[in-house]
């Protein structure tokens, strides 16, 4: 497959790149570097330093790179900053999201795989969370990638995209030769790793949650496990593969929530570091963060079921430990 991969040296999309690129697959990654890493784009692939919002450049890079399907990973994803910052997030994600659809619609490019989020559920009403849930977001980030989810499926609808929906859980540790570099940096397991490098406190965001400790519970799916399940997904947008829809005609979305279906609250997450960094790491209890849900735990099984999807790497001691190799052995992170 020729794929293109929008955010393809940020976190997530850099590992992909990696995963498509050792299955056979040539990778194109179009990425503005705003928060992505030059470096952490894999060998191999092309990197086009630019925008997914413009869609004449590209439906231009589309037919230049001869590109069969797009998985579209670039969008800002901070639950905190979208609070005070909704526009930058309708803006981009869903602005921008939509200057992608148009750029594909353009070249004629239907083949779409969207990096979605747990965040789009809002506060469950049941843990393990199933795609058929209310989606109510009660964040500007969760509701930005609704926007862009309903986006999806309406051009599924009216031009016959075919797509895959992934809805993420907590995505955490790395690769040997990619991992999680923000500034600054605001996701727990790479803040616990930088307060164990750095001797200091680490804050934890309220523990008067109703959660077994008081604080918050997540599901953490290693960065890996995620590349898989994005091939799998772009195999099933195949214009034969009658999962995303007929041969011609509307087609719907596939939608999958991406998660081990473990949840580890906070404290536990330090309590696992500690272990990996082999010291105690301090911590204090600060105000809770606008936007976060209590818990947010995934079922997994449409996945296991629609694109046989199983996480390998689903042990803590695997996601916090790679993540904290990958700093070991990149102590000063990204050369950019
Ligand atoms: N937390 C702290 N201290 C910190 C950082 C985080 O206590 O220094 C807490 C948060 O308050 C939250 C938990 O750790 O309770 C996880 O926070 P993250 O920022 O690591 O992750 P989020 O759950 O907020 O969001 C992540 C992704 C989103 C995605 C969501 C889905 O950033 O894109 O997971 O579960 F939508």
């Amino acid at each position: 497959m020729r794929i293109l991969v929008t955010g393809g040296a940020g976190y997530i999309g850099s590992v992909s790149v990696e995963a498509f690129l050792a299955a056979g697959h040539d990778v194109t990654v179009l990425d503005d570097l705003s928060t992505g890493h030059r470096a952490a784009v894999a060998e191999g692939a092309t990197l086009e330093v630019g925008t997914y919002a413009d869609s004449r450049a590209v439906a231009q890079l589309l037919e230049r790179r001869q590109i069969d399907a797009v998985l579209h990973c670039a969008a800002k994803s901070l639950v905190g900053e979208s609070m005070v910052d909704p526009a930058k997030y309708f803006r981009e994600n869903v602005g921008g999201g939509i200057g992608l659809l148009e750029g594909m619609r353009l070249a004629g490019v239907k083949r779409i795989v969207l990096s979605s989020t747990a965040a789009t559920y809002g506060m469950p009403e049941r843990t393990p969370i199933l795609e058929t849930d209310p989606v109510r977001p009660i964040n500007a980030y969760g509701e930005s990638k609704r926007c862009v989810e309903a986006a999806i499926t309406w051009y599924g609808h009216g031009y016959g995209f075919r797509s895959v929906i992934l809805r993420y859980f907590n995505a955490a540790g790395a690769s040997r030769l990619f991992g999680e570099q923000h500034a600054p940096e605001t996701h727990l397991i790479p803040a616990v790793l930088i307060a164990a490098e750095e001797s200091r406190e680490m804050t934890i965001y309220g523990d008067d949650y109703p959660t077994a400790d008081g604080t918050c519970v997540r599901d953490y799916i290693h960065v890996e496990d995620l590349a898989a399940a994005h091939l799998l997904a772009l195999v099933a947008t195949d214009a034969g593969d009658p999962r995303t829809g007929p041969t011609s005609g509307p087609c719907q979305p596939v939608i999958c929530n991406l998660g081990n279906g473990n949840g580890f609250s906070n404290r536990e997450i330090v309590a696992a570091a500690e272990t990996i960094v082999g010291h105690a790491i301090p911590v204090k209890i600060g105000p809770r963060r606008a936007g976060d849900p209590a818990v947010l735990v995934a079922s997994a099984e449409r996945a296991g079921r629609e694109l046989g999807w199983h996480p390998r790497q689903g042990n803590l001691e695997n996601v916090i430990g790679s993540a904290w190799e990958w700093r070991r052995n990149h102590p000063s992170g990204y050369a950019d």
